[in-house]
């Protein structure tokens, strides 16, 4: 891999690409050449990189010429087109959709639980769910430790997960109701203002939904722990940025509080908020814009054996996105 690579970030106009474009610069991601991809809409329009304004391109079939990495966020059927085509010429996809993330022959990779997958890739590396890439930063240290048998959990999901359109749906939304008038909708089915929806992504014939089912099966892939399960309710809420889940895990060994504490005390890329006495506990809007997820809230599981209950909070267009990708891009540059 060239260690000054020529970097593409396609959907690089939306809320996914914006936070990759500030993360490549923060990070100090060794950027040799960076192009911006996005539709047709957003041809010519400038984004800021390095103090310095890079014009959006169209994104066609030969965008990819000469380039080293394309990380993807422009949704599942473009990555489905376009990344097999970037790989083709060399360049190697970190996609953030859910396109390849079961795919047997494409790793799916969190840096702090499984970065030896990466060596693993054939021109695609998949980014994880957010709300599972969330969750498993607190529930992989506690697996290592005591053997997670399985979770029972409930999401609290930002309406940035949505995308750029439901930022704006919710502004709008809030604006309508304080002025008396009534409310419009285009992205959600319901009103998302002052409301919960327990529904995110399609339903499925067993009465869950995609998301749902996506703790369990990426679970499973990058815990390298098949018979991991997990029965999750995702939910909607009126929050702009940070996904946060409440988690019920059963592990195999017997767990106490303060050795999950000390657990997750070490456990890299996670704060340990803990201390409810203080009013202190993790919430949306203090881990947003934040490199860290946090979790507390932690206690025994009162109805679970060898149980333990917490709340994790994390920034799910960085961990649950941007950042993770360029975390995988960094480990390409180790390779
Ligand atoms: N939002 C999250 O927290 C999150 C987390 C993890 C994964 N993801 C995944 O990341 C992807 C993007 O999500 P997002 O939230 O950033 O969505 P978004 O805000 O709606 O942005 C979509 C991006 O895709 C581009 N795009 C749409 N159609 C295109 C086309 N035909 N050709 C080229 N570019 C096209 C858009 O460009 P224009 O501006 O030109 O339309 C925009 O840059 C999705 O696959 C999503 O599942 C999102």
């Amino acid at each position: 891999m060239n260690k000054k690579p020529h970097v593409a970030v396609v959907g690089a106009t939306g809320a996914v690409g914006i936070e990759m474009i500030k993360t490549l610069e923060k990070r100090n991601f060794p950027v040799g050449k960076l192009t911006l991809l996005a539709s047709a809409r957003s041809v010519g329009k400038k984004l800021k990189f390095r103090g310095e304004d890079v014009t959006v391109r169209e994104l066609t079939r030969d965008s990819f010429a000469g380039i080293d990495i394309a990380l993807f966020s422009a949704g599942g059927g473009i990555s489905k087109e376009f990344a097999p085509i970037a790989a083709k010429v060399g360049c190697v996809v970190v996609d953030n959709s859910s396109a390849f993330r079961m795919d047997d022959t494409v790793p799916l990779v969190i840096p702090e639980i499984n970065p030896a997958d990466v060596k693993k890739h054939q021109g695609i590396i998949a980014n994880p769910n957010c709300t599972t890439a969330i969750t498993l930063m607190a529930l992989y240290p506690l697996h290592r430790a005591f053997g997670c048998k399985r979770i029972f959990a409930a999401s609290y999901q930002a309406v940035s997960g949505t995308g750029a359109k439901a930022i704006e749906e919710l502004k709008h939304q809030v604006e309508q109701l304080v002025k008396g008038q009534p409310v419009t909708k285009e992205v959600y089915p319901h009103q998302i203002a002052f409301n919960v929806l327990p529904h995110v992504d399609s339903f499925l014939a067993t009465g869950y939904t995609k998301e749902e089912m996506k703790m369990e099966n990426e679970g499973r892939k990058i815990m390298h722990h098949p018979t991991f399960r997990a029965s999750v309710t995702c939910v909607r809420v009126p929050v702009y940025r940070s996904h946060s889940v409440a988690v019920n895990a059963e592990f195999e060994k017997p767990v106490k509080v303060d050795a999950a504490r000390e657990v997750l005390k070490k456990a890299p890329g996670l704060d340990l908020v803990d201390e409810p006495e203080n009013k202190k506990y993790p919430m949306p809007l203090f881990t947003s814009e934040k490199y860290n997820c946090e979790v507390g809230r932690i206690r025994q599981d009162c109805a679970l054996d060898n149980g333990l209950a917490f709340w994790i909070s994390g920034d799910q267009l960085l961990k649950g996105a941007a950042l993770n990708a360029v975390q995988i891009a960094e480990e390409l540059l180790k390779l």
